[in-house]
């Protein structure tokens, strides 16, 4: 029997008709039968015939690993002066008033309502002062291009809500309006919308997250390191350890890649590789084992050789020079937005953060004291906030346009930095926080930080459901 006789008999034998050009398409691949095989087993049950659109779906694309960066720092002007600050506030400030005044009643600038006395009332601003009263209620102020004006917030339900508040972030406020205060009945932030259903990809494949490997630390946790690139590369576990990491496409990396030079006194004293370039160097040589097939995305983080202001840059290509020479790596700033496996129903937007104001949120909102055990909680009120980093002060790089604004709702929101895991599932979101490759540091040891090292999270792209793995433990 000729190979088209074959190839045809096959989808015969399993009920499906398919055109013509459709088989055409199907015989020009490498491996006919092989291609005829994964289409029977990939194709909607639903199709009668399969036709040449039916094949790029399923066939051709699904194997590779695709990605475009929707949203990237390059370049930024530094701050010149106060007519900056205030494009960058008011600039925060429309874009939240767009999103909130929708979901308020006829929403008043600040300066207007402060005439409505005794008048139901609602506004949008910035959140620019916070404390708590002699009597216990919390009295905050909102700030908008008209002026600011005193809230008060005493109720029961209210006064949980304003005791979150942090500096800097956007809210609406509805409520009554007294003599030159404001009494809140409810506050609302801008938050994702709820949805049905996570987005999911039609075909099996997976993505791995890492963060905070700290290379050129002497706490790097090289043995473990190995470890994981041995299992990626199909070396260890069986045989279904071996297909399950074959259909690893992606590996997100967010920040804190290298140790760093001079990032807190006395920190030569914990480094295995005291040369910056020498710990980009090594960082390549460990990246360089990951498979070719899986496509690496890099971001960098606060011990990385690039400014500490926010958003950050991509590593820079002298000092980082042998990660860029890596073959199927993408070097992209803090924060990024990328868009992975467009051909497969569209695909899935991952927006990665490194995480440095996770510290300041865990110290500004009570709710989030355990934050450093359970940063999926961090990471789920920023999303709730719909910004990466409220407090101006957490060394944010004010000019035009606030980049740290979540514009895209990602459907993966990737962290790291408090070297702690932790994962959720919120609106459609995961919500995932990849740990660290570092053992605990003095630091970590004084303030009684207990990193979760060497647990590597792992999704499963096609039902979003979230495993760690876990190379941290001793050899028998
Ligand atoms: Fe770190
Ligand atoms: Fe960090």
């Amino acid at each position: 029997m000729s190979l088209e006789n074959e190839t045809l008999q096959l989808f015969l034998n399993n009920k499906v008709q398919i055109s013509k050009d459709a088989l055409g398409l199907v015989l020009e691949q490498e491996k006919p039968l092989e291609a005829a095989e994964l289409l029977l087993k990939n194709i909607n049950q639903d199709i009668i015939t399969i036709l040449p659109k039916h094949i790029e779906d399923n066939l051709n694309k699904p194997t590779e690993s695709t990605l475009s960066i929707l949203e990237n720092f390059e370049k930024n002007k530094p701050i010149r002066g106060v007519s900056d600050l205030s494009t960058f506030f008011n600039n925060r400030y429309t874009h939240f008033r767009k999103l909130l005044s929708g979901r308020l009643t006829n929403p008043s600038s600040v300066n207007s309502m402060t005439k409505m006395v005794k008048e139901k009332v609602s506004t949008i601003g910035l959140v620019c002062n916070k404390r708590i009263t002699a009597k216990g209620n919390i009295l905050f102020e909102l700030e908008d291009p008209t002026g600011t004006v005193k809230i008060v917030a005493s109720g029961k339900e209210v006064r949980p809500q304003a005791e979150t508040l942090v500096m800097d972030e956007a809210i609406g406020v509805a409520g009554t309006m007294g003599d030159g205060i404001m009494f809140a009945d409810e506050i609302m932030w801008p938050d994702v919308p709820v949805v049905a259903e996570p987005k999911k990809l039609k075909h099996e494949s997976y993505a791995i997250f890492l963060s905070d490997t700290h290379i050129g630390s002497k706490k790097f946790m090289e043995k473990e390191f190995k470890r994981f690139l041995s299992w990626l590369n199909g070396e260890v576990g069986g045989k279904e350890q071996q297909e399950l990491v074959s259909k690893i496409k992606y590996c997100f990396l967010a920040g804190d890649i290298v140790d760093g030079i001079g990032i807190y006194p006395r920190q030569d004293e914990e480094l295995s590789i005291a040369n910056i370039e020498e710990q980009y160097q090594e960082a390549a040589n460990y990246f360089s084992q990951v498979p070719n097939h899986i496509k690496t995305i890099l971001s960098p983080g606060n011990h990385d050789f690039i400014r500490l202001g926010q958003p950050q840059p991509p590593l820079d290509p002298e000092v980082a020079e042998p990660l860029y020479k890596l073959k199927n790596i993408e070097l992209v700033g803090n924060p990024a937005t990328i868009k992975i496996a467009e051909h497969d129903n569209g695909g899935l937007d991952v927006l990665m953060y490194h995480g440095v104001s996770l510290d300041s949120l865990i110290t500004a909102d009570p709710t989030l004291k355990d934050g450093y055990t359970k940063p999926e909680l961090v990471m789920k009120s920023l999303l709730i906030r719909r910004h990466l980093s409220p407090p101006y002060d957490t060394g944010l790089i004010a000019s035009g346009q606030d980049q740290m604004v979540i514009r895209t709702v990602p459907d993966i929101f990737h962290a790291g930095h408090v070297h702690s895991n932790g994962n959720s599932m919120y609106r459609g979101i995961n919500i995932i926080n990849s740990g660290t490759w570092q053992g605990q540091t003095a630091f970590q040891k004084l303030c009684g930080h207990e990193p979760t090292p060497a647990i590597l999270p792992l999704l499963n792209l096609q039902t979003r459901e979230l495993n760690l793995v876990n190379f941290n433990f001793t050899d028998q």
